[in-house]
């Protein structure tokens, strides 16, 4: 059996098929190819254990556009749910459909799910990443500045899935990347342990941002991380992507968001809302950059 290639890290791809894929997601959104249908009569299951709007949307509206079906399930409603094991399912699943996107809190749930299926894996977050969402960043850089290579992006907030997700762009795409968080929220060890020295971390929000080209931030609880909601609020006071931040960054700097988003909290109003913000345009390249990846990982 031929092996399915898997989406589970920035990391599946070489430079060459991330430049590439990103070039596509351009191209299909500024001039898709008419009565285009690459995924006619294929399915992709998407296992959800967590809530999501963009997530769901753009995957499914992706296989449509494409010609193709999705299938929501809810870990809740499938045997997933009751205990049938990652292994099992992911044979049976792999069985009926063409290619299998999980978002899941464990981040072995979906490398589980990738190792007995024999179809292609898609990461659709977990705890530990998430990959399309930087895709989709990335995306964005370049249609508004161009090659992000050589430029600096400072993340603020807590070294989380999306945190980790920007070291493995960082790595793979050649920019600097600045992480500014409060103790205790560093990003994980086994990807500090694997960044070199494009790889920064800062106490200081301020220090961080100093002229950078893009701006980032997140929830500072996530999915999961609801109760300590509070505590968070506490610690995270000094890490708000506010106007007196921006100014820190480059004139041009772009913000960014992977929504959803808290105003008041991680961002301000002002900044979310405001010219540097590219939050909207963010979102809408989930749908053109998943469609790039469906159409690499299915028709290959
Ligand atoms: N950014 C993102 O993944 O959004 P959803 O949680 O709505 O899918
Ligand atoms: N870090 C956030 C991202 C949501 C898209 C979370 O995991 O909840």
């Amino acid at each position: 059996m031929k092996q399915p290639r898997h989406f589970i890290s920035l990391h599946d791809l070489s430079h060459a098929e991330l430049r590439g894929l990103i070039n596509r997601a351009v191209e299909l959104k500024n001039k898709p190819p008419a009565d285009f249908q690459p995924l006619k009569g294929k399915v992709l299951a998407m296992i959800f254990e967590k809530s999501s709007t963009r997530t769901r949307i753009s995957f499914e509206a992706g296989m449509a556009h494409l010609g193709g079906t999705a299938l929501f399930l809810s870990s809740k409603d499938t045997q997933l749910g009751r205990g049938e094991p990652l292994a099992d399912s992911a044979k049976v699943i792999s069985s009926m459909v063409d290619c299998i996107m999980l978002r899941t809190y464990e981040h072995s749930t979906v490398t589980t799910f990738a190792q007995h299926s024999r179809v292609p894996v898609i990461n659709g977050l977990t705890n530990l990443s998430h990959p399309c969402q930087v895709l989709a960043d990335m995306q964005t850089y370049f249609e508004n500045r161009g090659d992000i290579a050589g430029k600096t992006v400072t993340w603020v907030g807590a070294g989380n899935n999306m945190c980790h997700s920007y070291i493995d762009a960082a790595m793979r795409l050649n920019f600097n990347l600045n992480i500014a968080c409060p103790k205790g929220y560093e990003p994980a060890k086994q990807w500090l342990d694997f960044a070199d020295d494009r790889v920064q971390l800062f106490s200081s929000s301020m220090d961080a941002a100093k002229k950078s080209d893009l701006i980032v931030t997140d929830v500072w609880a996530s999915m999961g991380e609801e109760q300590e909601q509070q505590q968070r609020e506490r610690d995270f006071k000094d890490y708000q992507v506010n106007q007196a931040l921006m100014a820190q960054a480059n004139p041009d700097a772009l913000f960014m968001h992977c929504l959803p988003a808290h105003r008041g909290e991680e961002v301000t109003a002002e900044v979310i809302d405001g010219k540097q913000s590219v939050v909207f345009a963010e979102a809408e390249n989930r749908l053109h950059i998943q469609k790039a990846l469906l159409e690499f990982l299915m028709c290959a």
